[in-house]
């Protein structure tokens, strides 16, 4: 089954960053996933609006989401949206409730973006099951979040299955995200659990290969 690939900037070669946006574009990614730490949520910092907006500056136009692992989300929209991307994915377990997540949902859209939530992996689908229809995508980490090129905990996709069966039990369109470790050799068992979305960050910016190559062998995984 096919998949967007998402490509996260936090292995790249930041020395080169618009090289690599433009690299990773001529492979084909399909869209920008755009990390961003606080030092609170999870304990490494990243970036913020400045390379979001140089991003967006190397980039062709392709979309850009904002994966924000930032204790206080909200305070961040405005900045994160106003460097150019479009959706803006906030963590559950950093707002804590449906009620507050509702609040962060009607504060992207009122910045004309569209609005994703993020779960950890110890976070049960069922605490954001009365959010699916009013997102337009949900993030299921297969990683502890805060750094790069970890292994990916396949037991974790059973968690994307079930997303997947509860949104079209429920009739909703959500597109679904896989977030960590995810390979070539994973890709498939990705897709095949439901996952739509595939954030791919060491396995399209390592030392092995070129952004190009990485990606043709991401996609060719996919079939
Ligand atoms: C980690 C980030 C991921 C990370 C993925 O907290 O949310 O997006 O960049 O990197 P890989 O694909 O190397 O696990
Ligand atoms: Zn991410």
């Amino acid at each position: 089954m096919s998949a967007l690939i998402a490509p996260s900037i936090l292995t790249a070669d930041f020395g080169r960053l618009a090289e690599q946006v433009r690299e990773a574009e001529a492979g084909g990614c399909d869209l920008w996933h755009m990390d961003v730490m606080d030092g609170h949520f999870v304990p490494p910092l990243s970036f913020g609006r400045e390379v979001i907006a140089a991003v967006r500056a190397a980039s062709d136009g392709r979309f850009i989401e904002a994966h924000l692992m930032v204790a206080k989300p909200a305070e961040q929209f405005a900045d994160i949206a106003g460097a150019g991307a479009q959706r803006l994915i906030f963590h559950y377990e950093a707002v804590g409730s449906v009620e507050a997540a509702r609040e962060h949902i009607a504060a992207a859209r009122a910045l004309q973006c569209q609005a994703g939530i993020a779960i950890n992996p110890e976070t049960p689908v069922t605490a954001i099951a009365p959010l699916l229809a009013d997102l337009d995508e949900v993030t299921v980490m297969l990683i502890r979040p805060g750094w790069g090129g970890q292994a990916m905990r396949p037991d974790l996709l059973t968690k994307v299955s079930e997303l997947a069966a509860r949104i079209q039990a429920e009739g909703i369109s959500l597109a679904i995200e896989v977030d960590g470790g995810v390979k070539a050799h994973n890709a498939h068992s990705c897709t095949a659990a439901g996952a739509t979305i595939l954030v791919a960050g060491s396995a399209v910016f390592n030392a092995q290969q070129t952004p190009q190559d990485a990606l043709a062998e991401l996609r060719a995984a996919l079939g």
